[in-house]
């Protein structure tokens, strides 16, 4: 084993030097704007855009009957098409399931820059000539009256999403993985995981992971396909205020895959785990997640505990445009026997979204093992769309 891995101790503090780096680049000492950041989430109002304009003495209701009634109605709903004479219906903001899942901060973009900036219509006029970023923050309080219902958890407590950490908020999403091992013989793993919300709280997710891995002559050993696995999430606790979110997940992992290979562990498995998340001062959040493993059939694999934790923070060198999300995670994991050694690896990565909407979205990172336990590096990439935002194609 141990000619097989003879950098082993570089790696890891390669690993740590790394992930100190790619964290710190980016780090603010600043926290005195830790309110206005928690309340903009991570659409990005470091400082005030606009110091120049006088604010207006007038309420976010005043304004918003002003500039904002005309298309989208005093009571929020919208108006007709017909009657205001657009192509695109004014959106709805008493539609919570709708509403919710938007940050303040990117509707604040939306009303500053027109629609275009997200990569809507430019039936959505521009105000930030006539409106500060502060008006608009008032209007956006506002807003958020029209939607009567307090239990469904706010869009900004979705945090980016890390590479393995699962995290909390509940989504509509597709996410399409590939980890790529790169030292000894290849192996590549894919994921496609599929996540419907229904109701307020809670998600359904589904995996389906297939992969290739190379055999010891070289050749690649195609179409693997990995154990399926199916659950549940439901949001426990949430905090707008506080930024907080917990939830509980239930899953199960069917033995769909081939048990000869790395990609079948020939027994269902049930899953049970928590998760996580916290908006911290200046962009900056936090995911944890931590579960159980419990094969059906003992003699297959043992029972194991793991443990996961994201630290990131969100960064937009344009205020209007892309956010970078470089993040770090620490991966834990024990089989629950006696005289078995804890895992640990770290997996520094930079999460970008990709087009206007900022619905797309892809995160590359590095898994490097921490422990002398001889598992292979990977390279790890994803591609997420959040499909309640728009087709894959939309809004670039
Ligand atoms: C001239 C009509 C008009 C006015 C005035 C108007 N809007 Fe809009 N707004 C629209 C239309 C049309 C859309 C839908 C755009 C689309 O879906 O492509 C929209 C969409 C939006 C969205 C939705 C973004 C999303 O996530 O779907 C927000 C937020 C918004 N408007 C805020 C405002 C605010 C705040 C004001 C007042 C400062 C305002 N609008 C004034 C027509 C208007």
């Amino acid at each position: 084993m141990e000619k097989r891995y003879p950098h082993k101790s570089t790696h890891s503090f390669l690993a740590i030097l790394i992930s100190t780096l790619v964290f710190f680049a980016f780090s603010s000492v600043d926290g005195s704007d830790q309110f206005d950041r928690l309340k903009t989430g991570h659409s990005g109002f470091e400082q005030p855009l606009d110091t120049t304009m006088t604010e207006s003495p007038m309420s976010g209701k005043e304004l918003y009957v002003q500039a904002c009634s005309n298309c989208h109605g005093m009571d929020g709903k919208g108006g007709s098409v017909k009657q205001l004479g657009l192509q695109t219906p004014p959106a709805d903001f008493t539609d919570c399931n709708f509403a919710n899942r938007e940050p303040d901060g990117d509707w604040i973009a939306v009303a500053h820059q027109g629609g275009p900036v997200r990569g809507f219509s430019t039936e959505m006029p521009a105000f930030g000539e006539a409106l500060s970023v502060g008006e608009l923050q008032k209007i956006m309080d506002h807003v958020r009256t029209f939607c009567t219902n307090k239990n469904w958890p706010r869009g900004e407590l979705n945090l980016p999403r890390a590479l393995v950490t699962e995290k909390a908020y509940p989504e509509d999403e597709v996410v399409v993985s590939s980890f790529i091992d790169v030292e000894n013989e290849g192996a590549v793993i894919n994921e496609i995981v599929y996540e419907q919300r229904f109701g307020m709280r809670n998600q359904i997710e589904i995996v389906l992971p297939f992969g290739y891995s190379q055999m010891p002559g070289g050749g690649w050993n195609g179409g693997h396909l990995g154990d399926l696995a199916v659950g549940v999430k439901r949001v426990f606790y949430h905090n707008y205020n506080s930024g907080t979110i917990f939830s509980l997940t239930g899953e199960v992992i069917v033995p769909t895959g081939d048990s000869a290979t790395a990609f079948g562990k020939g027994t269902t498995v049930l899953e049970p785990f928590a998760s996580f998340g916290q908006l911290l001062p200046a962009g900056g959040f936090l995911h944890v997640q931590t579960g159980l493993e419990y094969p059906m059939l003992q003699d297959k694999a043992g029972n194991e505990a793991f443990w996961r934790a994201a630290l990131g923070k969100s960064i937009n060198p344009d205020p209007w445009g892309r956010t970078w999300s470089p993040m770090v995670e620490m991966l834990g994991s024990k089989e629950l026997e006696s005289g078995t050694r804890v895992h640990w690896d770290l997996v520094p990565q930079m999460q970008i979204t990709l087009n206007k909407r900022q619905h797309v979205m892809l995160n590359v990172g590095y898994r490097i093992p921490v422990d002398d336990a001889g598992r292979d590096s990977q390279i790890m990439i994803y591609v997420l769309w959040d499909w309640f935002d728009g087709g894959f194609f939309e809004g670039w």
